[in-house]
């Protein structure tokens, strides 16, 4: 099956899914795009080979939709989707609340359409095989992780956007628009969050835009994990972070991108270190990811999230990331933005 893809959006994040659609496995054809900016629908639709046509239109002729606007128009859109029987796939944060992403879950389940959410880090070579490990036995208990991630405003260069700053459009800052990937990998990595503090700033002075927050999550396992998250002006620092983890055990450390390496140290073993493919081969040899899916990027190596959409678009059945799979970070953020409200107390994520 063809499965013919239309777009709801087309700014920056639809750019990266389109590379991953040109490299994807999955037989399908980019066909129809929509974005109230005409010229910049035009220019996509020029580049993938596409129709522009309006928002209605563009449900008459795609099996999937993808939605990749700002924030706040991701639940309309992912209704109408979903109305229509169509597969969805939608950028995370799926939206401004866990309130509102819940009735998306509920719209899709209902529906009973493909879905998916782009949590995209749960692709990459690092965190899979850092789950890995963190699940050995000879790891022992979860301890403590330290999680920083910082980044420039991303109202400048390459992302150029104003709606980072509207929260009608964004939510929240930092925390949600950016670190939800944070929390959502934290917490795929080492179990459920039982309870939050945390504390945010609004520096820049944009109101409701955290360009600072620090938080404390306490995982249900007795692990400890502090997240530092900030939007500075250091434009010569697009994204990056710094991560360790420590278990009885067991030592990580990495820095969450498709290139950089993940080191590890069990006790009484020398230090290891894999990136790039060879670490994208670990993965596949533990099972945890597809041959089908290693994507080559420049420098290092990544699983094509779009492929196992397509795939499950292809063959009725779920995707292996579907918009469910969102709400615990979703509420893990609601709680952070719930504490620091209330000075820094202790919120409880159920
Ligand atoms: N997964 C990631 O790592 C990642 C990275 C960047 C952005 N994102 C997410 O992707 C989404 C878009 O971010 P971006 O950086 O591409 O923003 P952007 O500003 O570059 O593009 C958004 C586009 O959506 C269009 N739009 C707004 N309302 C629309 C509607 N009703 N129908 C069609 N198009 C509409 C805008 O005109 C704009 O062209 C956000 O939710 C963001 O959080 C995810």
């Amino acid at each position: 099956m063809t499965v013919r893809v239309g777009f709801y959006g087309t700014g920056f994040i639809s750019r990266t899914h389109n590379w991953f659609l040109k490299y994807s496995t999955a037989d399908h054809r980019v066909v129809a795009v929509h974005d109230p900016e005409a010229d910049r629908a035009q220019a996509f639709a020029d580049r993938v080979g596409a129709r522009a046509v309006g928002e209605d239109e563009l449900l008459d002729r795609v099996d999937a939709v993808f939605v990749t606007t700002w924030t706040s128009e991701h639940e309309r859109l992912v209704a109408a989707a979903a109305e229509r029987g169509l597969a969805v796939f939608c950028e995370k944060p799926l939206a401004v609340d866990g309130t509102v992403a819940q009735r998306m879950v509920d719209a899709v389940e209902a529906a009973g359409v493909v879905n998916q959410v782009g949590l995209v880090l749960r692709f990459t070579p690092q965190f899979i095989h850092a789950r890995t490990l963190l699940s050995d036995p000879r790891a022992g208990r979860l301890l403590a992780v330290s999680f920083r991630d910082d980044q420039f405003i991303p109202i400048q260069s390459h992302y150029g956007s104003t709606w980072r700053v509207d929260p009608e459009r964004c939510g929240r800052g930092t925390l949600l628009e950016h670190s939800i990937h944070d929390v959502d990998v934290m917490q795929w990595m080492c179990g459920p969050v039982e309870s939050v503090s945390g504390t945010v700033r609004e520096v820049h002075g944009y109101p409701r835009i955290d360009d600072v927050a620090v938080a404390r999550m306490e995982f249900a396992n007795g692990g400890v994990a502090s997240l530092t998250s900030i939007w500075h002006d250091i434009v010569d620092r697009p994204s990056l972070r710094n991560i360790e983890l420590f278990s009885e055990n067991l030592y990580l450390s990495m820095d969450g991108t498709p290139e950089g390496p993940l080191t590890w140290q069990f006790t009484g073993e020398p230090v290891q270190s894999l990136q790039g493919e060879a670490l994208a081969h670990a993965c596949i040899e533990a099972g945890h990811a597809r041959i089908d899916d290693l994507a080559i990027v420049p420098g290092g190596a990544m699983f094509n999230p779009l492929t196992p959409f397509l795939d499950a678009i292809s063959n009725a059945k779920p995707s292996p990331l579907p918009f469910s799979e969102a709400l615990p970070a979703h509420r893990i953020v609601d709680a952070i933005y719930a504490s620091a409200d209330r000075s820094g107390a202790v919120v409880a994520t159920a």
